[in-house]
């Protein structure tokens, strides 16, 4: 009886289907989600990593002074926490996170990775978690930890430099540097090819030009500054010693 039913029942074929798995493709929920990953690479938190190498942290070319004036509009600028929580911390923690899923998966749309294909992949992604790990350290010691720079604007230069004069520390931030200056230039290709902004095969490959010469820009600033915090002597951080330091300078104008 079970053999006749089994000869009569239909066979069961498996059918393999061809072509990425619908959910890998990023419909819904999950398209919206990498749009807004993209989006938030470029605003706000690339126009931020703009703001900090090429605007702010450049001010040390000039010295500990206009360093601390530079500190001292950013820490005035009114509530500034919130700004920071809704236009820095989030969107990084968003865009970071969200990344480390993207990687997780697997996902990634070859297309946009078309000349050098799977190394310009695998940079966007290592660049992107080496970048976290340097981010969450400089927010923590810069932000969190040690003399306050937001009350004593005037202790940031001796800050930074109190790190940089670290061998150790001071690779740190080169690493650091360079992951996040081409993780954003190689970004600003990505977001470019993927929005349709720079359509073309042409168009792209002299677009990536100028995107590297951004990655130099980027470093090159980067770089100078920190040589700037090096070449200057150590400027006080303990705030009783910042205090006074300001006075005399203050005397000496
Ligand atoms: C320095 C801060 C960062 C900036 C300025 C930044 C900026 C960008 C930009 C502009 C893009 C291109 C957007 C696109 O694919 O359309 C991008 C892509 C990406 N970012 Fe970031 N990012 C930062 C940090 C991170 C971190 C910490 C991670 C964590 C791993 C990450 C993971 C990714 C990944 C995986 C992609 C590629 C997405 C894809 O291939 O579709 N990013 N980022």
């Amino acid at each position: 009886m079970a053999s006749a039913a089994s000869s009569t029942a239909p066979a069961i074929t498996h059918q393999i289907k061809k072509g990425v798995a619908p959910l890998r493709v990023g419909k819904g929920t999950s398209f919206a989600l990498r749009r807004l990953h993209s989006l938030a690479g470029i605003v706000p938190v690339g126009a931020f990593l703009f703001e900090h190498i090429l605007i702010s942290n450049s001010t040390a070319l000039s010295g500990p002074e206009a360093y601390a004036r530079q500190v001292t509009f950013l820490a005035n600028l009114p509530l500034v926490f919130f700004l920071e929580l809704l236009f820095i911390w989030l969107p990084i923690a968003f865009h970071a996170l969200y990344g480390f899923y993207i990687w997780y998966r697997g996902d990634g749309n070859v297309g946009e990775y078309p000349w050098t294909g799977n190394w310009m992949y695998t940079a966007q992604r290592w660049t992107g978690g080496i970048a976290f790990i340097y981010i969450i350290w400089h927010i923590w010691t810069m932000r969190f930890t040690g003399i306050d720079l937001h009350m004593y604007p005037n202790a940031s230069f001796g800050k930074v430099q109190a790190e940089v004069f670290q061998p150790a520390l001071f690779l740190f931030y080169v690493v650091g540097l360079v992951a996040a200056s081409w993780h954003f230039a190689y970004g600003i290709w990505l977001f470019c090819a993927k929005w349709g902004i720079v359509p073309g095969r042409h168009a792209q490959k002299r677009f990536l030009t100028v995107c590297v010469c951004f990655f130099f820009l980027l470093t090159g600033v980067g770089l100078a500054s920190l040589a700037a915090f090096r070449s200057r002597p150590q400027q006080p951080v303990e705030p009783g010693a910042v205090a006074m330091h300001q006075m005399q300078s203050a005397e000496s104008r």
